[in-house]
């Protein structure tokens, strides 16, 4: 029998195994006069990781709340696994299998670190259920001790949020993001204010956690860790997508150049 020839991209060859897992249509964000987003049509792959780049202000952020129910799009739809979940709240968009880390560190500073991702476990499902609960508990802390461990802070897990360095504090957040086990995981910046040591351990862990099924779209400006990282780029522009491609494709895109990697 003829062996068939994968010439296949990896990132095509998993990605083409199902549909996309999320898809936008003429995503739109509008705040006042100011386009944050036009008409973006942006779809990934499951499994991929997808870093979004783009200079300040060019809607990345804006367009991480807008998956995640932060801000509601005034124009176009979100499609999830094929449902569309534009508009709603963020905790039902969390149920649906999307989480992300925020810019800004954004954790319980007086809690410990077990305690920053059981809560986000716990938000996770269930309803309440007296009957369910002491094996919801202990399934609960088993959960919240995995999402710690992948990223490297279960020796931590004692210790108050506050008294972690910035680095596992930013670590300690996309433990958060992954206790709710989320199917695509959005970071924002995940290694803004880090050391050169922190950014190689925060891109391992990165790495690492993209090998399991998770699809990963990440905001970086650190132009090594994406080109590292991604298995495509998408460029973001006053709002709107200037060029999408393989990190090489991207890397040698005029338009690109022009407006960002120049600089
Ligand atoms: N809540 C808001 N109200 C009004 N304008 C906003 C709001 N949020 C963002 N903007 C504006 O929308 C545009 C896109 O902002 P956004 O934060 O999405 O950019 P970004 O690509 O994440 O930039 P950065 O790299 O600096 O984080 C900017 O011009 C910003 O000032
Ligand atoms: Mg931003």
């Amino acid at each position: 029998m003829e062996q068939a020839i994968d010439i296949r991209s990896p990132a095509q060859g998993r990605g083409a195994a199902s549909a996309a897992i999320l898809k936008t249509e003429q995503l739109s964000v509008q705040f006042g006069g100011l386009a944050a987003l036009s008409q973006v049509n942006f779809e990934v792959a499951r499994d991929e990781v997808r870093a979004i780049i783009g200079p300040n202000g060019a809607g990345k952020s804006t367009f991480f709340n807008c998956l995640t129910g932060v801000l509601r799009p005034t124009g176009g739809r979100i499609l999830f696994n094929g449902d569309d979940i534009t508009g709603l709240p963020s905790n039902k968009i969390s149920q649906k299998g999307i989480a992300r880390s925020y810019q800004i560190t954004n954790i319980l500073p007086n809690a410990t670190a077990l305690e920053n991702v059981r809560i986000a476990a716990q938000s996770r499902r269930h309803a309440w259920n007296m009957v369910a609960h002491h094996s919801a508990f202990a399934d609960i802390n088993e959960k919240a001790e995995m999402a710690l461990d992948s990223v490297g802070l279960l020796n931590k897990a004692g210790e108050l949020a506050a008294n972690l360095s910035h680095g596992q504090q930013r670590n300690l957040e996309i433990g958060i993001a992954l206790a709710t086990e989320p199917s695509l995981l959005c970071l924002d910046e995940p290694t803004a204010g880090m050391s050169a040591a922190e950014t190689h351990e925060t891109m391992q862990l990165v790495k690492r956690i993209g090998e399991k099924n998770l699809t990963i779209l990440i905001v970086e400006h650190d132009m090594e860790v994406v080109m590292e990282l991604a298995d495509r780029i998408t460029v973001l522009h006053y709002g709107a997508i200037l060029a999408e491609g393989t990190p090489e494709e991207i890397q040698q895109n005029p338009k690109v150049l022009e407006v960002y990697l120049k600089t």
